[in-house]
């Protein structure tokens, strides 16, 4: 079902799994520490954040290193800077193996009916992202849930380009430059939009498929599938 693929809401889906810290996070820092959310309506969510300077200042560094130990603590997928009230242009994400599996075997379960969601669910290990610039591969839009930790306990129907190019700076000074599609661009064009001010609902054209995920469990029918079937 395709509200396995919650975003952000850990109430719903348990912590994550173990997050897995490839190079481009080099994160060893003793100080580590677990970072208040800004809410949707504070002026840090609202601005467009700044560039990174210097990628490898301290400061960097222990902006990366919380964030990721705030992204931990709270099971969600992603996060971005302006969410820990830093206004900078850096997004820590991951799509951990059981969210994938679970998006994976919803998409599967639906195939035959329609084409509007996500298609493709690929784990992506914790990547740090500064500075980050998405191209869309082509025009094709896609519907999916989304929740954000800014916004507890909502979520919402949100289109997003089904293929997108990104690029951004690493933290040890390398280009990370992929492309990706279904879940994974999905999650990096939500945290990519913090950087300049758009929340999620700032994208959804249908505004009935938002609310709280309690209460729109209730027919204990996916949302997704509550939407086409309505
Ligand atoms: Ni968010």
């Amino acid at each position: 079902m395709i509200g396995e693929a919650f975003y952000h809401t850990h109430t719903a889906m348990g912590r994550a799994e173990e997050v897995k810290i490839e190079s481009n996070a080099n994160i060893k820092d003793p100080h580590m520490a677990i970072l208040k959310i800004a809410r949707m309506g504070h002026p840090v969510l609202a601005r467009a954040a700044d560039p990174v300077e210097s990628l490898q200042s301290r400061e960097i560094r222990r902006l990366v290193a919380d964030m990721v130990d705030t992204l931990d603590d709270t099971g969600g997928v992603g996060l971005a800077a302006p969410q820990v009230h830093v206004p900078k242009r850096v997004v820590v994400f991951h799509v951990p193996e059981n969210r994938a599996r679970a998006i994976a075997a919803a998409e599967a379960a639906r195939n035959g009916e329609d084409e509007g969601g996500e298609t493709e669910a690929e784990a992506v290990p914790m990547t740090v992202l500064i500075n980050p610039a998405i191209e869309p591969l082509d025009e094709e839009t896609a519907l999916g849930v989304e929740g954000c930790l800014s916004l507890p306990g909502m979520i919402g129907m949100v289109p997003r380009y089904k293929r997108i190019r990104y690029r951004a700076d690493s933290p040890d000074g390398s280009v990370i430059e992929r492309e990706a599609s279904g879940f994974h661009a999905r999650v990096v064009q939500h945290e990519c939009d913090h950087l300049d001010g758009i929340l999620y609902p700032m994208r959804m054209d249908d505004l009935t498929t938002f609310g709280y995920s309690e209460e729109m469990g209730r027919d204990e029918l996916p949302l997704g599938e509550r939407m086409r079937r309505d």
